[in-house]
This record gives structure tokens, sequence and C-alpha cells, in this order.
């Protein structure tokens, strides 16, 4: 099989498990679908949920130096002035349809893309952001826009943050929220789409200690990924040349990951220097600058910037855990999502559907749903009802049989090993609560024993 070849089958194959185990859906499907936007179905959400708490957990939650923001998403017309997006996106464009670096007609020298020769799109005149009209009369006094990037809502309130939370250099405000962006070529799934979201840090700093910053971010957050399952062998740094830089970065390097397309952007992290403060307050004719009590004078605080995509993170993350192991005459699909990324943590399966076993399965679930999220299935064969859950990616299922009606006991069967204890149902919620937080599975509890798989 040729690279090629591999490679769409590896992404139809995410494409085709999130289509049917209800985690993705092409957008307004029954009108024939929306170019490039995408609905999270019931396990889609969790999943995103899941992505977007283990980042604010990580860059807010266990953190003195960062609050979180979330501004609205139309803005006034003048923040896009300020921020260059008016100006910098209504030239006549073309896109490299390889590596999707876009360029400016009248900076290039022949017929392809000067950064990798890959074909490119015809010229097209284009303003990447969606414009609406506010109020009742739609002329231009009444424009505006669906912000590109979150980043702006943040700059705007650095005086307020400061303000109210009498926060000091260097300290950072995270914001997680939709963006949206008319995008000339989309694809690959939900990795470029015209609505996505992101999560993003703008973490103020002095400017002589910017580089530092920007180096401990560039490392912080390629760890969360690994952290976060993600093998480090399929992450890299990619600094930015001098020409790719956006108009804003003095530097900038992309956390990529190696999808199946290849290697692509999953997080920018730029150092914006003073650019936007400068702006906004030229623009806005008020002070964005910041008392330095050490040096007792007023600067302008640079900006280190992590930009993360929540799509690309799903997306990665999906790719990451897909796996297909043989099992018997069958494939076994599994996902190895990291227990906090999963969107059910636990199944209840109760071995038969006879009233005595479901009253105890049903008092079982009703007691785990209180901390988790928990799906109760008792369709089926136990086997299958275990490769629909590793399907899914649920860390652990729970089985209650009939001999649990003598003993009270329950079992606990692991996802990626596939091995079982059996535990008092009494144990049941601490016993998981260990596990899932990575507590090995033959740590048993008081009365727990290791189980063979029936
Ligand atoms: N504030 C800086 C900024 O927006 P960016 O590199 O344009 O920088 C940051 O975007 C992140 O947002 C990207 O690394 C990617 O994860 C996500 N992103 C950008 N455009 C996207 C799109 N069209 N679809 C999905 N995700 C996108």
């Amino acid at each position: 099989m040729t690279k090629q070849i591999l490679e769409k089958f590896d992404m139809e194959k995410i494409v085709s498990l999130c289509r049917r185990r209800g985690f993705i859906f092409p957008s307004s499907e029954i009108y024939g679908g929306l170019s490039s936007c995408w609905d999270y179905g019931p396990l889609g959400v969790e999943l995103k949920r899941n992505i977007k708490q283990a980042w604010w957990r990580a860059v807010v939650q266990e953190r003195d130096d960062m609050v979180g923001l979330d501004a609205s998403i139309l803005m006034h017309p003048r923040v896009w002035e300020a921020s260059g997006h008016l100006k910098g996106f209504s030239d006549p464009l073309v896109e490299c349809k390889s590596c999707h670096l876009r360029w400016r007609v009248d900076d290039l020298k022949d017929s392809n893309c000067p950064s990798c020769g890959g074909e490119l799109t015809e010229p097209r005149l284009f303003n990447l952001m969606f414009k609406t009209f506010m109020g009742p009369i739609e002329d231009s006094a009444s424009v505006v826009y669906l912000r590109p990037e979150t980043a702006q809502g943040i700059f705007v309130n650095f005086q307020n943050v400061l303000n109210t939370t009498r926060k000091r250099l260097p300290f950072g405000i995270a914001q997680i929220g939709k963006a949206f962006r008319n995008e000339i070529t989309t694809g690959n799934f939900i990795f470029r789409s015209r609505e996505f979201e992101q999560m993003e840090i703008e973490f103020f700093v002095k400017p002589e200690t910017a580089k530092k910053w920007f180096n401990y971010w560039l490392e912080e957050r390629l760890n969360w990924y690994v952290k976060l399952g993600i093998k480090r062998e399929h992450l890299r740094l990619r600094p930015h040349t001098k020409e790719e830089l956006a108009h804003y970065a003095r530097d900038c390097s992309d956390i990529d990951y190696q999808f199946p397309m290849g290697w692509s952007e999953l997080e920018g992290v730029a150092n914006r220097g003073d650019f936007d403060l400068v702006r906004h307050a030229s623009h806005s004719g008020k002070s964005l600058d910041y008392f330095d009590e050490e040096a007792k004078e007023r600067i302008t605080p640079y900006i280190i910037e992590p930009s993360a995509g929540v799509d690309r993170s799903a997306l990665a993350f999906l790719c990451n855990a897909y796996d297909e192991e043989p099992d018997k005459d069958e494939i076994r699909v599994l996902l190895h999502l990291h227990p906090s990324l999963a969107p059910i943590k636990v199944a209840v399966l109760p071995l038969s559907r006879r009233e005595k076993l479901a009253k105890v399965a049903k008092e079982v679930y009703a007691d785990l749903r209180q901390c988790w999220m928990v799906q109760y299935d008792d369709a089926q064969s136990i086997g299958r009802r275990y490769r629909r859950q590793d399907e899914i990616g649920t860390p652990f299922c729970v089985t209650v049989d009939f001999q649990s009606l003598e003993d009270e006991q329950a079992t606990i069967r692991e996802r990626d090993t596939m091995n079982q204890i059996r535990v008092p149902i009494s144990e049941l919620k601490t016993t998981l609560a260990a596990k899932l937080s990575g507590e090995e599975l033959f740590v048993l509890p008081p009365g727990g024993q290791i189980w063979k798989e029936g």
C-alpha cells in the first residue's frame, strides 16, 4: 500500500468511527451538510468538554499567575482595525494547496508556493473575517465581525483584569471560545473548519523576560499533550521562519502533531511583543501600560501567546488513541484515550436482563453517575458490550453477575489490558476513582481479588 493510500485510509477510519458512534456529524446533514462546519454528538461533546476542562485545570485552576475570561464574540469594529485583521485580510490572496500558507499575489515571483513549491489556488480578494450587521439597518455603520481569534477579547480587557485582580507581572489571562474564519481551503475533517474553538493564553511579561517565558510556555504546552497520552514522537516543535511570522509576532513556534495527513500545526506559541497593547492604546486612546514598581516606571508588557485549537486537539487525541487488535476472528477497535478525556468513564453491564440482577446493576449505575459520565448497557452479549465500550474509549466496565447477588461483589474490567478484578460493590466508587486517577488495576481494595475474564 502506498503511503498516500494508507494516510487517507487512516483518517477515514477516524471519520467513520466518529460518525458511527456519535462523536462528530457533518453540520446540517439532513440538508446536505454545510461545508467545513461540524456538529459534536453525544460523545464528541463530552470529549471536547474534557479537553477544555483539562486545559483550564492546567493553565488556570492549578496556577497562581493565571485568571480566566469569557469575552463576547462580537466586538467593536475598531478592534479589528487596531489588530490588523481588517487590513491584513483584505488583499488578493492565494493559498498553497499542500502547506496551506497564504501569499499575497503581489509578493509572488512565480506561480508556485515560495515555501514548498506546491500548487496555488486562484487569487481572491479575501477577508478572512465573517461580516454581519448589528441592529436593524444593514449599512456600513452597523458592520460587526465574528471574531477570528479569541485573543483580542483578552487584550482589550487587560486593564479591567489588572484593576480588578491586582495581578502583577508576569501573569496571564486564559480564554476558551468560538472563533470564525472564512478559510479559503478547508478539509481534513475537523482540522481546518470555518467555525472552531480556541483555547488561548495571553501571558503578560516584562519585555526583558519575554524570551525566557516563550521557552517556558513552549515546554509547558508540549508537556500538557504528553501528559494526556500523546506520544512524544508524534509531536515536534517547528520554529517559524522570519518570512512566515504573522504581522504581530517577533517569534513563533508551532507545536506540530503527526496527523494521518502529515505533520501539521496543533498549537502556536508566539511572542507578540508589545504590538497588541500599543495598537489598542493608540486606537482607543486609553492607556494600556503598567507601572513597574521595581523600576518605578511605566512600561508596556510583552505578550507570550500559547494558542491551541480545541477541535485540532480533539482530532489529535482521537488519532493518537485509535487502535485495532486481532480478536479471535474479528478486530477489536479501541480508543486508548486518557481516562480524564474519555467521554464515558465507566459502563455498567448486568450479565442478564433478569429483574433481580437489573435492580442491583441499576443501583450501581445510579450511584456511580453521581461522580462521572456512566453508561448502562444490557443489550446483546457481554463480549459485544465490552467491544462497544472499547471503541469509544471507556476505561472501565463494571459487570454485575448472578454471583453479585450472593457475594455483593462486581467485576471491574480494564479497557487496554482487558484484565479484571472483583471488588465489593461498597468499594466500587473509591476503587474506580483511584483507577481513573492512574492507580494500577491490581492494587486491590479491602476484599478485592484478581479475576479471570469469563
Ligand atoms: N491568536 C493567535 C491565533 O489565532 P492561529 O495559529 O491562527 O493563531 C491558533 O490559531 C490555533 O487555533 C491553531 O494552532 C489551531 O489549533 C486553531 N485553528 C486556527 N484556525 C483553525 C481552523 N480554521 N480550524 C480549526 N482550528 C483552527
